[in-house]
């Protein structure tokens, strides 16, 4: 397949091309490459196309040929980010993405796929599964939810869509982001010999490795349309449910040493627990990695140098704080 990757240059998107490129397919990778061009491999089936989701000309995707899919990862990722200028979240995140998927059904692009995030469940008493009430409590959170109801409104016989709902996302990824709960767990470990820890601790939460959620969206490229079309998929596993402080535990087993907690922030109220079954019963999906593996690559990761943990870029709302100072438009 020839798949259209947009946000290529992101965390989640510089280990979803590669994994792409493995398995032989074609990459156009779209990207406003604010975190620069360096994080996706020199490869002969990835072609990178500097350009943003709101002003991409049609003529310049056709000039690639036909296009398969779409996995449209660019966003503004990050809750605190959204705060910061609602607006701006809402112009990329939702309606940015829903301009995507027109332009891509009008050019007979076959599949859509709309990574959004299992935090538009919010706060809720016991487990949710995709047909929950959702109860997106942040900017972010209500721009994927908007974003999916857009693009799911479009699916028909032609253009199959499904919207994921992914856990937080951890692990070590070459666009690096330290303002993910297990990463920056890690970060602290190393630096401080302390990890710190959200309070209360008690707040359920589920995660999925980089790799894994990468995984799932190359089962659900492969998938039977009739299987995939207009559905939602939470994106994760049963048995990476964590409560914050048990997360914590694990980070330390991960890399062999005892722990003592720092603890910050106000007592967060995003407590949920996801269920993650009908992803397994139609692609079989499993989880490869888990948390302790993570700990371990992230660490031993930043000891070589493969990722700097003072770098700015590795925590996204200080970074794009600083583009925006500099003078870029987001
Ligand atoms: N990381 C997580 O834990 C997580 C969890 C659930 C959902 N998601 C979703 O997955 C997607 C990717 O997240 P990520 O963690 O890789 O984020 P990221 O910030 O690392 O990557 C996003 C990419 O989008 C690009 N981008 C931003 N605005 C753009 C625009 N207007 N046009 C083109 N490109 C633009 C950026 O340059 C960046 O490379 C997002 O949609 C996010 O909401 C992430």
């Amino acid at each position: 397949m020839k798949i259209l990757v947009t946000g290529a240059g992101g965390y989640i998107g510089s280990t979803l091309v590669p994994l792409l490129l493995e398995n032989k397919h074609e990459v156009l990778a779209l990207d406003r490459f604010h975190f620069g061009r360096d994080k996706l491999p020199k490869n002969g089936k990835l072609y990178c196309l500097e350009a943003d989701i709101r002003s991409v000309k049609r003529n310049q995707l056709e000039s690639y040929g036909k296009i398969d899919a779409i996995i449209d990862l660019a966003a503004l990722s990050n809750d605190p980010l959204g705060e910061l200028e609602p607006s701006l979240t809402y112009s990329i995140n939702h309606l940015g993405r829903v301009r995507m998927a027109m332009l891509c059904k009008s050019l007979g692009v076959d599949r859509y796929i709309l990574p959004s995030s299992c935090s538009i469940y919010g706060f809720q008493e016991g487990e949710v599964t995709e047909e929950s009430a959702v109860n997106p409590l942040t900017v972010y959170a209500k721009a994927n939810y908007r974003c999916e109801q857009d693009v799911l409104a479009m699916a028909d016989e032609d253009f199959c869509v499904t919207v994921i709902r992914q856990a937080t996302v951890y692990g070590l990824s070459r666009r690096m982001r330290f303002d993910l709960a297990i990463n920056g767990m890690t970060k602290s470990f190393y630096q401080n010999g302390k990890i710190s820890i959200m309070r209360d601790g008690n707040q359920w939460r589920p995660f999925v490795h980089v790799k894994d959620t990468s995984k799932a969206m190359l089962l659900l490229l492969g998938a039977k349309p009739s299987k995939i079309n207009r559905e939602l998929f939470n994106i994760g596993s049963n048995d990476q449910n964590f409560q914050i402080y048990n997360l914590a535990e694990r980070v330390a087993i991960g890399v062999g040493l005892d722990f003592n907690v720092e603890w910050y922030g106000d007592p967060d109220h995003r407590s949920y627990k996801v269920d993650f079954s009908k992803l397994k019963r139609i692609t079989n999906f499993t989880a490869d990695w888990n948390v302790e593996y993570a700990a371990k690559e992230i660490w031993d990761g930043i000891e070589n140098n493969f990722v700097d943990p003072n770098d700015i870029q590795t925590i996204t709302l200080k970074w794009y704080e600083k583009l925006i100072k500099d003078g870029i438009t987001i």
